[in-house]
């Protein structure tokens, strides 16, 4: 088949946008080097839009026009007003659309393919039909559902019904019936029956899946999402034949994937477990709720806390997602750079699943131009807690919840958590005693050593800097 230069100058533009899309994800690999990969992904899409509105199948600009311009219209709008803290919900949302967008060219490539592929070739396109829009009907109400959990319309405790793995089993064999009655099909009309029984089916899936699906367990189940999206985007490149799509779509289902391999390891879990759901909130009152009280916590006014601060040679300072509700990133910096000048040895502990979305506090901080070099991950900190003056748990809850270790039956049992009660002395920073996402109690806030400084968090630290002398 002879290839015109048009064609050519496309398909080189998509090995461009494809090689800049790998320079992106390694850029974003590291703190130092993200706002680069930002600008590699931004220029590999704006290539790959161009590339693409040049293609030689395309007829007309205006069914394409206005969609692009509604739609980046809408996406500009809501990015530019979107809170920090609302950022994970935006991801959910946008994956839904991938997922959305995948059943939608699938349907549409069956319908418009008939008489077009014979023999093995209409089999492997039938194939590629049928799995794009059964992982993009997971992906879609799954990240719905995602996306209620992360915004509190759905409670984030796991909703677990009677059998559901025998639903799920159920739903898998039929899924397989139908795919062999699809691929057999004499005509559009019965093929089609068989692919709505499946959407139907696998659109039920992903909110269950979701719905059974812990507070604790959320980051890996984003992660998967994400990498669902992918998986879901290279099946519509299948179908669509669009090489990029295919690259795009591999590139980022295998990096959700080993992200959801990451959270899972920083959450010591496994893949598996975490999709049959439950971790985190079997006991709880609901996330965000009033927490029993297991003691008598103690409470630490601005003043005395102030007073110890000005005494101490060494802080470790945990941000949880209580720093980005408050806003008080750059508070915080300002706290650091007081202390440091003062001769305080501060350093950061980041938990991997901090805040409601990966790297959320390494984002936080470094927008607040906190140094790279004193944030440290929770495993190269943990041992020098001990030897800590002061731990200042800054709207964190669940990443530092002892009962992790401490009770082996508890909802969390075995989940890594950073240390804080071992340092000498513990300040929390929230505003009052209630539990955290997983909705489960805290032990920490009633441990001897641990003083509670309640208060939204930007208030109390613009406080605490007023008392540094
Ligand atoms: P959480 O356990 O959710 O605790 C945050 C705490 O911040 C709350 O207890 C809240 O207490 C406090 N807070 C809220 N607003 C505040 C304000 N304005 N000032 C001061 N404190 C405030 O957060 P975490 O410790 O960061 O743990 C993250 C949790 O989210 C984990 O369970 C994790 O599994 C889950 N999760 C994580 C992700 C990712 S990918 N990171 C995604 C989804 C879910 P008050 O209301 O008393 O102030």
């Amino acid at each position: 088949m002879e290839v015109s230069a048009y064609q050519g100058a496309i398909t080189g533009a998509y090995i461009i946008a494809s090689i800049l899309f790998i320079l992106s994800l390694g850029g974003l690999s590291h703190q130092e080097s993200a706002r680069r990969g930002n600008v590699f992904g931004m220029a590999g899409m704006a290539i790959a839009i161009v590339a693409t509105a040049f293609h030689e199948s395309i007829e007309s600009y205006v069914y394409i026009l206005i969609p692009m311009l509604l739609g980046g219209a809408v996406g500009a709008w809501r990015a530019s007003r979107v809170q920090m803290t609302q950022m994970p919900e935006l991801v959910a949302l946008l994956h839904s659309f991938v997922g959305l967008a995948a059943v939608l060219v699938g349907f549409s490539s069956y319908l418009g393919s008939e008489g077009l592929y014979s023999g093995a070739e209409k089999v492997v396109h039938e194939v590629e039909i049928y799995l794009g829009i059964l992982i993009g009907a997971v992906t879609f109400t799954g990240s719905v559902i995602a996306f209620g959990k992360l915004n509190g319309f759905i409670t984030s405790k796991p909703m677990m019904f009677p059998g559901r793995h025998l639903v799920n089993l159920a739903g898998l064999l039929i899924c397989i019936w139908y795919g062999h009655d699809f691929i057999r099909a004499a005509d559009i009309p019965h093929g089609m029956t068989a692919l709505v029984i499946m959407t139907v089916i696998a659109l039920l899936f992903g909110v269950h899946m979701v719905m059974a699906i812990g507070g604790a367990d959320m980051p890996v189940v984003i992660s998967m999402l994400n990498s669902y999206s992918g998986w879901a985007a290279a099946a519509t490149g299948f179908m669509l034949s669009n090489d990029l799509l295919i690259v795009t779509g591999a590139l980022v289902g295998s990096s959700g994937a080993i992200l959801s391999y990451i959270m899972c390891r920083a959450m010591n879990r496994k893949f598996v477990s975490v999709i049959m759901g439950g971790f985190g909130g079997q006991t709880a009152s609901s996330g965000g709720g009033q927490a029993d009280h297991q003691g008598t916590a103690v409470e630490i006014s601005q003043d005395e806390c102030g007073a110890s601060l000005n005494n101490i040679r060494s802080l470790v300072i945990v941000p949880g997602y209580g720093m980005a509700v408050a806003h008080a990133q750059h508070a915080v910096y300002e706290l650091t750079r007081r202390l440091r000048e003062k001769g305080v040895n501060v350093r950061f502990a980041i938990h991997p699943v901090a805040g409601r979305m990966p790297g959320h506090m390494n984002v936080l901080l470094a927008e607040a131009r906190v140094p790279y070099d004193i944030v440290l991950e929770m495993d190269e900190i943990q041992e020098d807690l001990p030897a800590t003056d002061m731990v200042m748990v800054i709207g964190a809850n669940d990443i530092v919840n002892p009962s992790a270790i401490e009770d082996p039956e508890g909802p969390i049992a075995g989940m890594p958590v950073i240390e804080a009660w071992n340092a000498r002395e513990v300040i929390v920073l929230k505003r009052s005693m209630a539990s955290g996402y997983a909705g489960i109690e805290n032990p920490l806030f009633f441990k001897p050593n641990t003083k509670m400084l309640f208060g939204d968090a930007r208030d109390s630290i613009e406080g605490l800097i007023a008392h540094l002398i």
